[in-house]
């Protein structure tokens, strides 16, 4: 049993009583815990009505993800998708969370992410071709609930470092998805991305991060991918995206200066990523964006 004067659990190199006590050690309804972690660290635990509210929206978003990256083949572009996108939420009565959203506005449905864009790759009418990898990025708003997730296609025959980093980003993902329980510090989350990626002779995108999703399209914590000290507990009843970017060269990403949001790699190599929600369960994680 831990006493007040030992170490915190969190590893802050704090006193127990200075650190996580003894608040944390009186909350035990869901009202206490919800209002102590927004307080302290601005997250929301969803209550039973909005898990479910968000459990149905995810299912969506990785449904419509899943009709999109079928459809990706060798000379479709990627504003194609985008228009299919579009079709799909409306026919579901959702909304594309990304469409006007940020600043400036951003103008698409979906993110499209070729090869050595990192991230928020805007459709356009280049068509995919053989050999490029592409990350579709689908994020759904229903009935006020937020989902987001992304996978990667894979365009007819793609190089050998391609397929690497591809495979990289999506054994971090579930390498991290795997450390979510209650309990668990965020901080463990970049070490199981870093972990992997280092073994894979990848690198970790530092500038991005994981969020807070649900009642919102970003929420707190942001959760980082690299290795860090972040020292808060998951809780039960959290719910956030695990979306670790990875590259095959130098971890730098750069913002294309003419549309704002367009991220690609420093070095022009290769980058992909995977995404999913997840809700903290009781003992575990239950992965909300799962077909
Ligand atoms: N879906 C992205 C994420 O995973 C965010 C895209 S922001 C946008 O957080 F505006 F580009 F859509
Ligand atoms: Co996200
Ligand atoms: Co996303």
């Amino acid at each position: 049993m831990i006493s007040r004067n030992d170490l915190c659990w969190c590893k802050s190199g704090k006193k127990w009583k200075k650190c996580h006590y003894p608040e944390e050690a009186v909350l035990s309804s869901f009202e206490e815990k919800a209002a102590f972690y927004k307080r302290r660290y601005n997250i929301i635990l969803k209550t039973p009505e909005q898990i479910e509210g968000i459990r149905r929206s995810c299912k969506l978003s990785a449904q419509i993800l899943d009709t999109l990256c079928k459809a990706a083949k060798e000379g479709v572009t990627t504003l194609e998708l985008d228009t299919l996108a579009r079709k799909l939420h409306k026919e579901a009565n959702a909304i594309p969370a990304p469409l006007g959203y940020g600043d400036p506005p951003y103008p698409k449905a979906i993110c499209t992410s070729i090869n050595e864009v990192i991230c928020h790759g805007i459709p356009d009418n280049r068509a995919l071709q053989n050999g490029d990898i592409v990350n579709i990025d689908n994020t759904t708003i229903l009935d006020g609930y937020y989902g987001d997730c992304s996978k990667m296609v894979h365009i007819g025959e793609i190089s050998e470092e391609k397929q690497r980093v591809s495979d990289t980003a999506k054994k971090c993902l579930y390498a991290a998805i795997d450390v979510v329980k209650p309990g668990a510090l965020f901080c463990k989350i970049g070490d199981a991305i870093s972990e992997v990626a280092e073994a894979a002779n990848c690198s970790v995108v530092y500038q991005f991060v994981s969020h807070g999703v649900g009642l919102y399209f970003h929420e707190e914590p942001q959760i980082y991918h690299h290795r860090n000290k972040m020292s808060i507990p998951m809780e039960e009843g959290m719910i956030f995206t695990i979306e670790p970017m990875i590259n095959a060269g130098l971890k730098e990403a750069v913002i294309d200066e003419e549309d704002d949001w367009t991220a690609r790699t420093i070095d022009g190599r290769a980058s992909a990523q995977w995404e999913h929600t997840v809700l903290v369960t009781k003992d575990g994680c239950e992965i909300l964006t799962m077909i």
